[in-house]
């Protein structure tokens, strides 16, 4: 099974962009938990971060009948880019939408994502351990361990 990590702008700069909010592990150290993770579970990752919108539409685009499912941080572009949104659309595969912070519970404009209604899940506000969570929680719905809750007949 293979799962893509897709990582966008200023996520490079984790360690040392505001490390008040994000904590101080580096986006080499979530990567390197992420992979020991993926290894427990015997999926294969790919790791790929960007700070240009169009790479990343290019990188998501590229992803179509390559990988089983994706964990997607678009960091920013997640509540600004119709353009990902459609590539994510296109790629057909599915995802887990991952952050460090609680979106929700910030400004304004960061509590709207383009991409949540797509997901299969989100997963936000526990730091890096973020992307183990989505890692679990994607890898389990794939092996169809979690089934999408019935809806309760009243
Ligand atoms: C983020 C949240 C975004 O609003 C922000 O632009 C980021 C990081 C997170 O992981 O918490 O760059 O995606």
């Amino acid at each position: 099974m293979h799962i893509a990590v897709v990582n966008g702008p200023n996520l490079n700069l984790l360690g040392v962009r505001e490390p008040g909010r994000y904590g101080t592990t580096t986006l080499g150290e979530i990567e390197a938990s992420v992979r020991a993770r993926a290894r427990e579970l015997k999926v294969d990752i790919s790791w790929l971060q960007s700070n240009h919108e169009g790479e990343l539409i290019e990188a998501v685009q590229a992803l179509r009948g390559r990988a089983d499912g994706a964990l997607i941080n678009a960091a920013a572009f997640t509540h600004t880019s119709l353009a990902l949104r459609d590539a994510v659309l296109a790629a057909e595969m599915p995802f887990v939408e991952v952050h460090l912070t609680n979106i929700w519970s910030r400004e304004e404009e960061r509590r709207k994502s383009l991409l949540a209604d797509l997901a299969v899940g989100v997963v936000a506000g526990f730091g890096p351990q973020s992307y183990l969570l989505g890692l679990d929680g994607l890898v389990g719905w794939l092996r169809g361990a979690a089934q999408a809750p019935k809806s309760v007949q009243v």
